[in-house]
């Protein structure tokens, strides 16, 4: 099966080829993103009328590219897949309409895929992650503790009550004067920072509920910040290492308490899947192994191009839904909001 994915649902614009693989994972033939993050810069974050245009300008062209790099034509493919949601309206149509109109000429099976179902199963596109699993999804737009169980099957334990992580790693950049986005600029800074210099609260630590709260956490820098202001560099290096230590030390019982409701309702978890852009940190991602590894599971988090948005992961569930015959029409809509 050999399905191609396009995502247009933020500011990436990207189209990747995809191929299963003799031991049921995938092969990615073919892996084109193209990020808008320059045209974005300036204003401190995605510009949803920007983006969009952005995505109508490249989205042929990477299309092609990708199709040449896999040595394929529309005819060799088995399915077009394409993020239908959530998403910025704009960006949706642009990815939305390119695929129906190349499954409708083509004449191949259109599929409407959810953008989080695809971080969702990109592990098993990668590692071959058996169902079930617990999956931390942290990206800027969504914070989310999920058993996933099967295709289609999706059980939320917890989310964010207020700022996605990726959100407030984002908003503490901002604040301190760090370009856009500021995940990685955060855990660049924070290399040199002293983790313990600044003693930041950590919200909802201990509760019940595998929720999270971002937004005290944030506000509690900015009086920091405001404290000690002018900062020197070395100041922003420790406010960053301590917000960071403070988010890991967050995510690490929220996961821990999730673990454990998994039991009482999806069973035993094959896995810790970690997903979403947030997953390309590195700390979080050492925190999170030795967290798994305390509860005798793998960690199984992608590599870093397959954590950000690509196209690959929509090919990859478009793979998973065309396999159970779960293929959409051309009536599928564009949706900003689809919770999964
Ligand atoms: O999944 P993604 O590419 O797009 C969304 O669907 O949101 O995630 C982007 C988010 C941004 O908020 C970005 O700042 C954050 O992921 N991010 C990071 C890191 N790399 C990206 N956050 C913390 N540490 C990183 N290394
Ligand atoms: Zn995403």
């Amino acid at each position: 099966m050999i399905v191609l994915g396009i995502e247009t649902t933020c500011d990436e614009t990207a189209a990747a080829v995809v191929a299963t693989g003799e031991d049921g994972r995938g092969v990615i033939r073919a892996h084109e993103v193209l990020s808008q993050i320059a045209e974005h810069a300036a204003y401190g974050g995605v510009v949803p009328e920007i983006a969009a245009r952005a995505h109508v300008e490249v989205l042929d062209r990477l299309i092609a590219r990708a199709l040449h790099e896999a040595d394929l034509t529309l005819a060799d493919l088995d399915g077009i897949a394409v993020a239908a949601g959530p998403g910025l309206i704009g960006g949706v149509l642009v990815g939305l309409v390119t695929a129906k109109t190349l499954a409708l000429v083509a004449r191949k099976p259109l599929l409407a895929v959810n953008h989080l179902e695809a971080h969702a199963l990109t592990a098993r596109m990668t590692d071959g992650v058996a169902f079930p699993y617990l999956l931390l999804l942290a990206s800027g737009g969504h914070t989310q503790l999920v058993a996933v169980k099967g295709v289609g099957e999706y059980l939320r334990l917890g989310t964010t009550i207020d700022d996605a992580i990726g959100e407030a790693f984002d908003k503490v950049a901002k604040l301190l004067g760090l370009p856009y986005p500021g995940g990685p600029e955060v855990e660049r800074a924070a290399e040199s920072g002293d983790p313990e210099r600044f003693s930041l609260p950590r919200p909802l630590l201990g509760r019940p509920e595998p929720n999270f709260s971002l937004s005290g956490l944030k506000t509690a820098l900015r009086i920091e910040a405001e404290r000690i202001a002018p900062l020197t560099g070395q100041d922003v290096a420790d406010l960053c290492a301590s917000f960071q230590a403070a988010v890991v030390d967050v995510v690490v019982d929220r996961v821990r308490v999730a673990l454990r409701t998994f039991g009482t309702v999806a069973g035993h978890p094959t896995a810790l899947v970690a997903a979403g852009g947030v997953a390309a940190n590195g700390t979080l991602r050492r925190a999170l192994a030795q967290l798994a590894g305390e509860a005798g599971l793998p960690l199984v988090a992608p590599p870093l191009p397959l954590c950000g948005d690509n196209g690959a992961m929509i090919a990859w569930a478009g793979i998973e839904r065309l396999r159970l015959g779960l293929v959409d029409d051309l009536m599928a809509p564009a949706r900003p909001r689809w919770p999964f």
